[in-house]
């Protein structure tokens, strides 16, 4: 079994910059932002700490060993095979699908989602000025996956690109092979890109298994760019280093025109530290998954023992529950309620998506008693 990697403590935590450690004052306890709140890899630390030592902190130049590790990292994983040539550098995610679908879109054209979904799918579109065509997933249960009629009916209207979050913020979904090749089967038919927004892979659980969506099919190498980073899964978001790839030598042609900015924009610490990560993090990519997997559980019996009125399914990939507190009558904001009677923070269902104000979002990437004292809150807040 691989060695669980432990979270700091909270005084520890409490010392951290980034957003989550920074947002809240000091009585609230942050549970939402996704980052992890764990050590990250040594191999990332000594790299880092060389490009420091050695004053090595200057623009992004050509970065041949995050696309080849890349390439390395998805073969070993995924059974994805791709030229290292195929990958792009982006500054992050959100900015690498926003360089993309400025490629491929103008204002106005049709863009779908798949709510509840990850946030910041909406500002994306807003920022692009595009036409929003949300299509919800299915619900049975805590269980959410895609609606492939509603998809399939949207395509035939005129959608020009489809923003897939694969696998699932915030549901937790793993998207099967069959699903992803009806995805690309039917894109292919009705003339769409697929955008699949893949950062949570890596941390996929072993009771499912994550498919690329490029290698799902010969139609989705022929419709889809992914674009991915390792700052989820080993915790780097602020280091700003992103990877876009496509397969089809016209999708290629198309991302070319790409002005050469997107490149430098990322740093460089972000991209050595993904190369990194994507060569010599696999052993403490597993400690995260083994604490991440008693985390999920904890986060059942937890609920189980102390508030059964909340709904939740252990997700399948990620650091995320996502909580359907209805049965609580928290009222219009469930969040803003943990926050004030409880001082506890969880990121409010409604940012995924209008239909969704009576779930909350909890990050599960922290110790057990985080998570207990969290549980607790909700509790002492009814
Ligand atoms: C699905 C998804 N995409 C993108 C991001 C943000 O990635 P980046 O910081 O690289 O823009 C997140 C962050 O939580 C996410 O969950």
């Amino acid at each position: 079994m691989s060695e669980k990697v432990i979270a700091d403590s909270l005084a520890q935590l409490q010392k951290r910059s980034s957003s989550k450690w920074r947002f809240y004052p000091s009585d609230i306890l942050p549970l939402p932002v996704a980052e992890m709140d764990f050590q990250i890899a040594e191999p990332i630390k000594a790299a880092l700490h060389d490009l420091v030592e050695r004053s090595d902190t200057g623009y992004l130049g050509p970065i041949p060993e995050l696309k080849e590790n890349f390439s390395g990292f998805a073969n070993r994983k995924w059974n994805w095979i791709l030229d290292p040539e195929q990958v792009r550098i982006a500054c992050d995610v959100g900015v690498g699908v926003i360089e993309v679908l400025r490629t491929f879109m103008s204002v106005g054209d049709k863009l779908m989602i798949n709510t509840p979904v990850y946030n910041n799918f909406f500002t994306w579109i807003n920022e692009l000025k595009l036409t929003k065509v949300e299509v919800p997933l299915k619900r049975e249960g805590m269980h959410f996956t895609l609606d492939m009629a509603g998809i399939e009916a949207a395509y035939k209207s005129g959608v020009k690109a489809h923003l897939l979050c694969n696998p699932h913020n915030p549901v937790g979904t793993v998207y099967t092979k069959l699903e992803l090749m009806q995805i690309a089967e039917l894109a292919d038919k009705y003339d769409v890109i697929v955008i699949s927004d893949e950062i949570h892979a890596p941390l996929t659980f072993s009771n499912t298994t994550f498919i690329p969506f490029l290698a799902a099919s010969d139609f989705s190498k022929k419709v889809g760019i992914t674009v991915t980073s390792a700052s989820k899964a080993f915790n780097l978001a602020g280091l700003k280093c992103a990877t876009i790839v496509a397969q089809d030598p016209k999708l290629n042609a198309m991302l070319d025109t790409m002005p050469e900015s997107v490149h430098f924009r990322a740093s460089l610490f972000g991209a050595i530290a993904d190369a990194v990560a994507y060569k010599s993090g696999d052993t403490w990519l597993d400690g995260v998954i083994a604490t991440l997997d008693e985390n999920r559980r904890l986060v059942a019996d937890l609920l189980k023992a102390k508030v059964p009125e909340i709904k939740y399914r252990i997700p399948d990939c990620s650091y995320l529950a996502w909580l359907d507190v209805s049965e609580l009558n928290l009222g219009e904001n469930p969040a803003a309620h943990f926050i004030e009677k409880g001082k506890v923070a969880f990121n409010p269902g409604h940012t995924y998506g209008a239909d969704y104000s009576q779930f909350v979002r909890l990050n599960f990437g922290t110790s057990p008693e985080i998570i207990t004292d969290s549980i607790g809150r909700i509790l002492n807040s009814l």
